[in-house]
């Protein structure tokens, strides 16, 4: 059964996507395509990995109810990342604690001797969390654990002797991100510590011990390090830097959580910031994208992120039913050198064209008031470029709106160089005082041509803008759904070209 695909959206510059019926779909502010579970509370994606052909998914799941509580991994897997088969809850709490954020890898060499003969068992990595030693008072009750599987990940053995890696008594002790580390050969787990990263090295999965730290003086402090992911990625002339990827639970541009980054080298035992410690990176500049982190093993050394599409701020509050949040578009990561130094830049995956229906395209003109676009349906990928050297106006975009007079803006203003989500009037949002506003983001570049791709579900929307140099993503909650899409400009025109 599948279900959470995109349901034939759009394209070039745009079109519509018929939603189904019946079923979940039709639900108020169900995403169309975007993954959501169909019932129950939704956090963070977890143990992501490919293994023969599919990619899998785990998330913080709590079945029982909508807001947070007794964490499981749920589990879907997708041979497209885009088209999402759930499966059955895949890891379940236990004595020793609820089953937090962490990954999952293929152990190809049979490293831990899990597996007989050829097998390759998949070893899932992950972090109890104990809420009785919480409440006791006690700071050791976080502790990273093991468990494996022979089947595709679909049935799960929590190997008996965990933990794996016992707390010193750090209270955030969590989120394991492990990877194979081949010139030590020995695998290399990084977990966040509080306000710095931790890095342990195993030959086995069951072993570990301590090797560098990072962070205690870099970067963005303004809420507790959580989900951390470390990776290679090479620039434009191959040379290869390292990522390393810090969700911060406070403290994002926007307010609340969000996801940081860093660029720089890792010798095995401890990451070096190429950048200056003060220069904070952030990978989306929008309110709700949080705790992203990339696919292991994906085929072609492709480098696949997939954040969780809400907010700490105001997560367990928004107004769903059924279920709440949903996943960000899977987003494939690359650098490009600026003058300030090595960026990542991301992309929606290519395999989201998949989804595309009819497309439209826009005539090159001059936008110099509201100027609807005709399009049927609630979902939308639109790509457009304008050419500043052209635009008189101090602003431009595109406005989405529905016939109650919500809407949501997203567009560029001139005078600032920056790119900005307008969510003030966008419906309901008396759920949490902070959630209303207009939030914006740098542009990095002084291109004459600006490029914005917009992916817009029935409640979600990510923009894309300078192939990728800066993304915000924002949600909404319209007490209709938009089903008018115009470009903007105000005080002045906009060249589109
Ligand atoms: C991040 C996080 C993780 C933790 C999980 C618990 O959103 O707080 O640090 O493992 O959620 O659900």
């Amino acid at each position: 059964m599948i279900k959470n695909a995109f349901y034939g959206c759009l394209f070039i510059l745009v079109s519509g996507c018929a939603t189904q019926k019946n079923g979940t779909l039709s639900e108020p502010h169900r995403p169309q395509f975007h993954f959501t579970p169909k019932t129950g509370w939704m956090n963070d994606p977890n143990g992501m990995v490919y293994f023969e052909g599919e990619y899998h998914l785990f998330y913080q799941y709590y079945p029982d109810s909508t807001v947070w509580g007794p964490m499981h991994w749920g589990h879907a897997v997708s041979k497209d990342m885009v088209r999402w088969q759930d499966l059955p809850i895949a890891l379940y709490p236990d004595k020793l604690g609820y089953v937090f954020s962490g990954s999952a890898v293929v152990d190809a060499q049979n490293t831990s001797g899990f597996g007989e003969g050829k097998e390759q068992p998949l070893v899932a990595i992950y972090t109890y969390h104990d809420m009785a030693g919480e409440k006791s008072g006690r700071t050791d009750y976080q502790s990273q654990a093991i468990a494996y599987s022979f089947d595709k990940g679909r049935t799960w053995t929590k190997y008996p002797y965990n933990p794996v890696l016992k707390n010193q008594g750090a209270k955030d002790f969590r989120d394991p991100k492990v990877a194979w580390f081949e010139p030590s050969k020995q695998w290399i787990m990084t977990l966040a510590v509080a306000d710095h990263v931790e890095f342990y090295a195993s030959k086995n999965l069951i072993n570990w011990s301590k090797m560098g730290e990072f962070g205690k003086n870099d970067g963005n402090h303004g809420g507790v390090w959580e989900c951390p992911d470390l990776f290679p990625l090479a620039t434009e002339d191959g040379t290869e830097k390292w990522i390393l990827i810090v969700n911060i639970g406070n403290g994002a541009p926007n307010g609340g959580s969000g996801t940081q980054y860093f660029v720089g080298q890792f010798d095995g035992e401890t990451f070096k910031n190429d950048n200056k410690p003060d220069d904070f990176l952030f990978l989306d500049y929008g309110r709700d994208n949080y705790a992203g982190v990339t696919w292991s093993n994906a085929p072609d050394n492709r480098r696949i992120l997939i954040g969780w599409m809400s907010n700490w701020n105001y997560a367990q509050v928004v107004p769903t039913k059924k279920w709440r949040s949903a996943m960000t578009l899977p987003r494939e990561l690359a650098l490009k050198t600026t003058g300030k130094g090595v960026r990542l830049v991301q992309k929606v995956v290519k395999e989201a064209a998949i989804l595309r229906g009819p497309s439209q395209t826009i005539a090159a003109q001059n936008i110099s008031k509201n100027t609807p676009l005709k399009s049927k349906g609630k979902c939308h990928e639109l790509a457009l470029t304008f050419d500043l050297s052209k635009t008189t106006s101090i602003d431009l975009g595109v406005v989405l709106s529905n016939s109650k007079g919500e809407n949501i803006r997203i567009g560029y203003e001139k005078t600032t160089n920056s790119f900005f989500i307008d969510r003030t009037n966008s419906g309901k949002m008396d759920f949490e005082k902070g959630f209303t506003g207009r939030h914006s983001a740098p542009r990095f570049t002084k291109n004459k041509l600006l490029k914005m791709t917009l992916y817009m579900d029935v409640s979600s929307v990510e923009l894309v803008a300078d192939d990728g140099e800066t993304v915000m993503t924002d949600i909404f909650f319209p007490t209709e759904d938009f089903n008018q899409i115009a470009l903007f400009s105000n005080n002045g025109s906009a060249n589109l070209t």
